[in-house]
């Protein structure tokens, strides 16, 4: 299903299809928040910007998100200290807060409604053992010279243990935000053309060529805006990065709300915010968060927000339903800055985790300054071609064993599954001839087979009975029950079986 936010912006989509050749000053692959955010400012500026979206304007996850502006991110800023030092973390705190500004003065000077209202931030445990982490963060944070509070009490409707609250957040209707800026890019007489895949990007002297389907854009630059980055070599990015999905439901509470917006930081993780529509004030609640590629049930995923919210609410009506897949890098911290030292008037911002409303107009504005030859203070906290040791080392095993298992174990193992056993609307891989093949049965029984292997490096597909999808294990790539690619890292369709030839 659509999120809410689509479901209130739909009809806004109206931008061509790449149908000729271009010469432009910058060229953003990728129409998402952080694409559209560099082409607002860059177009703001005089550059003559060219936007290139594979799919609509923000259907992957900026449509996708729960919305939420701010520099809490989850209980991090003992960790940034403890692994970076506190310069480090100030400046990753401030960079946030920053953006929190900024997204509020484009949306006043742009007039753009998009439901903005500034909200608390909390992160909550309803856990004693859990306290101790909370009161940590708190002092952690204090000691940045930010004002943060730890409370007991909070607007959720059941108990907590304890909360670090940071005031003077704020949550909007994040596709409304990203068609305001789109307005504002082409009233700059700047294009933005949608279903338009760039495929490659090749350095041509001192500019660069971005190939899509039989067109070229030549420009000074490029930035690499899209979900995932697709070019392998240079930059490396799938060895760094995986990709999270998360589930999000939007309930009519039939009673009245609390304000503020919530998380909490050990599993079963759930997120609350509330956000407006027809004249309804709803009830966001997201989480069941698991590692693309490793697919659940209903039940392990929104099963779990359904049950969490029937606990409080048990005459709600649910009236979305929707998923998410983020990139997050192994050190928790995004990339931003130039692709490659071998590429460097091509940028990238990728890697935002759960958090990038505010990350991408950081690092929008980090991208900027680059091609504005201007220094940014906070560049250095997201440098894209670090090589800094990896400080949660057990998240890269954890990449580490599952990239094996579906790069070479699972392929070779032999699959017990028959074409009988896999039930209608429903799929799963057989073995035809010693051949790994992808089934899907729809409603009727009819059958669509697919080659299971990734057409991005080549790992085993898992079938995925929520959105019937095959996802990939590796770097999260996903492809439709026909083959058709969905989500980068990949872009080419899979290959389809003829069963009955
Ligand atoms: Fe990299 Fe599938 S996404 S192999």
């Amino acid at each position: 299903m659509d999120s809410l936010w689509i479901n209130s912006t739909y009809n806004i989509d109206n931008f061509e299809t790449l149908n000729e050749d271009l010469d432009t000053d910058i060229c953003i692959i990728g129409a998402g928040i952080f694409g559209i955010t560099c082409a607002y400012y860059l177009s703001k500026l005089g550059f003559k910007v060219v936007v290139l979206e594979k799919d609509t304007i923000g259907k992957k996850t900026t449509g996708n998100t729960t919305g939420k502006i701010t520099s809490l991110h989850g209980l991090f800023y003992d960790y940034l200290i403890s692994s970076y030092g506190e310069k480090f973390a100030k400046d990753y705190l401030y960079a946030n807060e920053e953006a929190i500004k900024n997204i509020k003065d484009i949306i006043d000077k742009e007039n753009i409604k998009c439901d903005f209202e500034y909200q608390n931030n909390y992160v909550y445990t309803t856990s004693n053992d859990e306290v101790r982490a909370i009161k940590k963060e708190v002092q952690a944070v204090n000691s940045l010279d930010f004002n943060c509070e730890y409370v007991t009490k909070c607007g959720l409707p059941f108990d907590i243990s304890g909360a670090i609250c940071f005031k003077n957040q704020a949550q909007f209707n994040p596709l409304k935000y990203l068609f305001g800026l789109c307005d504002c890019i082409e009233a700059c007489g700047n294009k933005i053309y949608t279903n338009s895949t760039a495929f490659d990007v090749k350095v041509d002297g001192d500019y660069y060529l971005t190939y899509v389907s039989d067109y070229v854009v030549k420009s000074k630059y490029v930035i690499m805006a899209s979900h995932y980055p697709f070019i392998n070599f240079p930059g490396l990015y799938f060895t760094k990065m995986y990709q999270s999905t998360s589930y999000v439901i939007a309930i009519d509470p039939k009673k009245s709300l609390f304000s503020g917006m919530y998380i909490n930081f050990t599993n079963p993780i759930f997120s609350y915010r509330t956000a407006k529509y027809m004249g309804k004030n709803l009830l966001l609640i997201a989480g069941a968060d698991h590692k693309t590629g490793q697919s659940g049930a209903f039940m392990d995923t929104y099963g779990i927000l359904e049950n969490e919210a029937r606990k409080f609410y048990p005459n709600c009506d649910i009236l979305f339903s929707w998923n998410t897949r983020d990139c997050i890098s192994l050190d928790k911290i995004p990339y931003v800055g130039s692709y490659s030292t071998s590429m460097p008037n091509m940028f990238i911002g990728t890697g935002f985790k759960k958090w990038g409303m505010t990350l991408s107009n950081v690092a929008a504005n980090i991208i900027v300054d680059k091609i504005c030859k201007k220094p940014n203070r906070y560049d250095y906290v997201f440098y894209s071609n670090r090589l800094k040791p990896v400080k949660n080392i057990d998240e890269f095993k954890n990449v580490l064993v599952q990239s094996t298992n579906s790069l070479v174990i699972n392929k070779i193992k032999h699959v017990n599954t028959n074409f009988d056993d896999i039930k209608n609307n429903s799929g799963g891989i057989i073995e035809i001839n010693g051949q790994k093949v992808g089934i899907y049965k729809d409603d009727d029984g009819k059958v669509f087979a697919v080659k299971p292997i990734c057409t991005h490096l080549g790992c085993l597909l898992s079938w995925n009975d929520v959105d019937k999808t095959w996802d990939c294990p590796c770097h999260g790539s996903r492809f439709d029950f026909r083959g058709k690619n969905l989500y980068e890292p990949a872009f080419k369709d899979l290959e389809v079986f003829d069963l009955e030839n």
